[in-house]
C-alpha cells in the first residue's frame, strides 16, 4: 500500500463508520425502524464493533506505536485517543446486549441513550484523530512503518489476521 493508500484507507475506514452511526441515529428518532429494517439492528451493530474494532486495533498496534517511535512527544496525543478506543468497545458491547434483551418501553429508552452516547463520542474521537493524528503522521512517519500500517489495517478477518501475522 503507498504513503497515499494508507492514510485513504484510514479515511475511509473512518467514513464508513460515520456512514454506520448515521444509520444508527436514525434509529433514536425512529425506534420502530429496528424492526422495520431490512439489516437486523444488532446485525449492523456487529458490523461496526467489528470494523471498527480492526480499525482501532490496527491504530493501537501499528499507527500509533510508529507515531511515538517517530515524535515521542505524541505519546500524550495518542494516550487519550487509546483510553477512548476501550471507552467505545466497552460501549458497544453495552449495545448489544441491550439489543438482545426483549423490546419494551424501558429497553428502547435505554438503547436511544446508548446509541446517542456511542454516536457522540464516535464523532469527536474520530474528528480528534482526523485532525490531530492523522496531520502528524502524514508528516513524520517512513515509508517503512506505512508499508506496516498498511498492512495492519488490511487485516481484516480474524483468517486474514493469521495470514497477516505469519
Ligand atoms: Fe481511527
Amino acid at each position: 500500500m503507498s504513503q497515499l493508500e494508507v492514510f485513504r484507507r484510514m479515511h475511509n475506514d473512518h467514513a464508513q463508520v460515520l456512514d454506520g452511526i448515521a444509520a444508527l441515529e436514525r434509529l433514536i428518532v425512529a425506534p420502530d425502524e429496528m424492526t422495520r429494517s431490512v439489516v437486523p439492528v444488532h446485525e449492523a451493530v456487529a458490523l461496526l464493533a467489528r470494523q471498527f474494532g480492526t480499525h482501532m486495533r490496527a491504530e493501537e498496534e501499528a499507527l500509533f506505536p510508529a507515531l511515538i517511535e517517530a515524535l515521542p512527544e505524541a505519546r500524550s496525543l495518542v494516550a487519550p485517543l487509546t483510553i477512548e478506543h476501550e471507552t467505545l468497545r466497552w460501549m458497544l458491547a453495552g449495545l448489544a446486549r441491550t439489543l438482545a434483551k426483549p423490546r419494551t418501553p424501558d429497553r428502547d429508552e435505554r438503547l436511544s441513550v446508548e446509541i446517542r452516547d456511542i454516536v457522540d463520542l464516535l464523532r469527536v474521537h474520530i474528528r480528534k484523530e482526523e485532525a490531530m493524528v492523522f496531520g502528524v503522521a502524514e508528516r513524520v512517519l517512513r515509508a517503512r512503518d506505512l508499508e506496516r500500517i498498511g498492512r495492519s489495517f488490511e487485516c481484516e478477518s480474524p483468517t486474514e489476521r493469521k495470514e497477516c501475522e505469519r
